[in-house]
């Protein structure tokens, strides 16, 4: 079932259970039921236990093996922070997934005026979720656990960076539309990833409109992106390469952020002297990046 489907069976008893799962995810990882009940004194026994099952049933929380407790899932958190962005107007509709990416899964989503964004759902340890069920009990417990809470840390260190790069109008970066917990909304960008790219009809001047807000972002916005590469750039149709994907940020006065700088350019200039023979030196480019700007410049042809 696709989670916009999903999200429309439920109901604000449903969400009030599911606000509950979230707001213990740092406490527990399964919650008993009695202490379930206990809390929500306003669902009697009877309708608490059959909106369980329905939860269950559609997999936003899953029933402990032999206990009569439930922990939340990811799909139950998913559904959650729709329906905050839902209230907070943020979001009129989701659509289908257009992306999985390392760490999170993205969405095509309608917002107030019916315009096209995209929701990025973190999924921070999904790769490794496999070796995390082979250690001990209450390890896997501890782990699972934080498999939530540290997507909800990307996605709030995510929003950070946009609203930082927003605010400080470094071009060529999304903007942020809101979000909440694991969840980023966002511009959506008709294009293709950089790496699928085979053709530019001016590779220069794409590279130096991803140098310009790589340089713009380490000046005005005082960041560093910390995992520029072509997978986290989108080309789109006019040639415009957008930077995507902030969650690994460093600020300017971290003592890493030099050297994460120079990894950055490293990697973008290799892959453009690789891909489209651009005749651009690393050390050219590390230069260009820590230029500073002058006042009111905009980045290109300085
Ligand atoms: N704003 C966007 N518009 C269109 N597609 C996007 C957008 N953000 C992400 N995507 C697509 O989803 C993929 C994964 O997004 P990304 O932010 O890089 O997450 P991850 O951390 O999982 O790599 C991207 O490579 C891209 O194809
Ligand atoms: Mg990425």
């Amino acid at each position: 079932m696709k989670i916009g489907e999903v999200f429309r069976r439920l109901v604000n008893e449903d969400f009030a259970i599911l606000g509950f799962f979230v707001r213990n995810l740092r406490r527990f990882e399964y919650i008993p039921v009695e202490y379930i009940a206990q809390k929500l004194r306003r669902f009697p026994p009877k309708e608490l236990d059959a909106r369980l099952r329905k939860l269950h049933k559609l997999k936003l929380i899953e029933r402990h093996p032999t206990m009569d407790a439930y922990r939340l899932k990811m799909l139950g958190l998913d559904c959650y922070a729709l329906k905050i962005l839902a209230d907070r107007d943020v979001l009129r509709a989701i659509g289908d997934m257009v992306g999985v990416g390392k760490e999170s899964d993205i969405y095509r989503a309608m917002g107030p005026k019916d315009e096209l964004v995209v929701v990025k759902f973190f999924r921070i340890g999904r790769t490794s979720f496999r070796n995390v069920t082979r250690v001990r009990d209450y390890g896997v417990a501890f782990e699972r656990g934080t498999w939530l809470v540290r997507s909800i840390v990307a996605g709030r260190r995510e929003r950070e960076a946009l609203r930082i790069l927003n605010e400080a109008q470094v071009p060529n970066v999304p903007r942020l539309r809101g979000g909440c917990l694991h969840a980023v909304v966002m511009d959506y960008f008709e294009g293709v990833e950089l790496f699928e790219v085979k053709e530019l009809s001016d590779p220069d001047s794409v590279l130096t409109d991803i140098l310009d807000t790589v340089r713009i972002a380490y000046w005005r916005a005082k960041l560093v992106h910390g995992d520029l590469s072509e997978y986290n750039i989108i080309v789109t149709e006019g040639e415009k390469p957008i930077v995507i994907d902030w969650p690994q940020y460093l600020t300017t006065v971290d003592p890493n952020a030099r050297r994460v700088l120079e990894r950055d350019v490293l990697y973008i200039t290799r892959f453009f002297r690789k891909r489209f023979r651009v005749p651009i030196e690393f050390e050219e480019a590390l230069q260009y990046v820590l230029s500073p700007l002058d006042e009111g410049d905009s980045g290109k042809g300085s």
